[in-house]
């Protein structure tokens, strides 16, 4: 996708064949800066405090990670290091397990010093099927949006709201929520976005804005708690979020509140639809309230904020009284009875065993 009309994805190979270039998004919308990653370390550090994040850039990073490991360090012993430090930096993105399960799949039983080279070459395939993933979902989602807004007479942008950021910044391209926006907008379709804040890091009011303004899409940052009286003055249309780990039964695990999002949309008949890449679902698991695990971040960026001060430097003030406790829980869980559909690569499935069996056989219980 663009900035100032540069074409970008979020994580690509340096010119010299082995370092990994990235956008550094903790200085994001202020300043636009590219990092390269070097090694192992350099990886987990950018996966860990949040320099790439989104589950499916998750994934991709911890992709390449293995490949800059290889290079370090080819053994078995060294594959296993990389695999396990990769793992513990985030727990609740499935895709971050199913890249590192990819990697070792085309690793496993081949010589040390042919690791790196095809390391790096099943990394690059991952990086670019999840372009195409996010392309075609977003194909599939757009029909949502032109639904709606034949359903308003087409006189009326289509207001969609969406939580944190599940643009392209959060995936190689495209985005998963925003995918269908940017490519209703590209027909001609138009749409206004709510962007919840989605506090404590506030990617909906950093990043998600900051994209869609960079590809010129109508949008309204708006308080987390702001959604649910919208929805009952008749200000949005539907919801579309993004999610990090999706059940087989189609319990949608995603950013803190959505949830509260999905309940209000409920309460107020208005569709709930989550985009997601098929290597978000995890099929090992049916109970995503019992059986995600739900990331616990630091407590300061709930008693912190970080902005842009009228000097122009990124500073972080305190908000809470010295020595306050703070819990950060950085994900829930929506049951698959609020999700009216899954936007997937391969069509709109219903949010249950079933509906996701249908489009996924192969991952289909006999
Ligand atoms: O903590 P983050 O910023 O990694 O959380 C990201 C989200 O919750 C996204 O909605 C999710 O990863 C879907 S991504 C396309």
């Amino acid at each position: 996708m663009n900035v100032n009309g540069t074409a970008y994805r979020t994580i690509w190979l340096g010119t010299d064949g082995e370092t990994v270039k990235i956008i550094d998004q903790t200085h994001l919308p202020h300043k636009f800066l590219v990092v390269s990653l070097r090694d192992l370390t350099d990886a987990c550090s950018a996966i860990r405090d949040m320099w790439v994040r989104g589950a499916p850039l998750i994934g991709a990073t911890a992709a390449y990670g293995v490949a800059l490991a290889m290079r370090e360090n080819p053994s078995d012993q060294g594959f296993q290091y990389a695999y396990s430090k990769l793992l513990e930096t985030r727990p609740t993105a499935i895709n971050l397990r199913w890249a590192l399960d990819e990697m070792e799949s085309c690793l496993r039983g081949l010589e040390p010093n042919k690791r790196s080279e095809v390391a790096y070459a099943r990394a690059a395939e991952i990086a670019n099927e999840d372009v195409k993933i996010c392309s075609a979902l977003g194909d599939h989602g757009k029909k949502v949006i032109e639904n709606a807004w034949k359903e308003k007479g087409k006189r009326e942008p289509v207001n969609i709201l969406t939580h944190c950021n599940a643009g392209w910044l959060a995936t190689v391209d495209w985005g998963t929520a925003l995918a269908p926006i940017y490519k209703a907008h590209g027909a001609g379709i138009p749409v206004h976005i709510w962007v919840d804040e989605t506090r404590p890091r506030n990617q909906g009011a950093s990043l998600t804005a900051w994209e869609l303004g960079q590809h010129g899409v109508s949008h309204t940052v708006i308080v987390d708690n702001a959604g649910g009286h919208l929805m009952q003055h008749g200000k949005v249309d539907l919801c579309i979020t993004g999610t990090d780990r999706t059940t087989a039964s189609g319990d949608v695990c995603n950013k803190i509140g959505t949830y509260l999002k999905a309940l209000a949309a409920k309460d107020n008949d208005i569709p709930f639809y989550v985009a997601l890449p098929g290597p978000t679902i995890d099929w090992s698991i049916s109970d995503g309230v019992k059986e995600i695990p739900i990331e616990l971040r630091d407590s300061k960026e709930i008693t912190d904020i970080t902005g842009l001060s009228s000097e122009g430097n990124i500073i972080a003030v305190q908000l809470t009284p010295d020595g306050t406790n703070a819990a950060n829980y950085a994900f829930d869980v929506t049951p698959a009875n609020l999700v009216t559909g899954l936007i997937t690569e391969r069509g709109i499935a219903k949010a249950s065993a079933g509906g996701l069996a249908e489009l996924y056989p192969e991952h289909a219980k006999s």
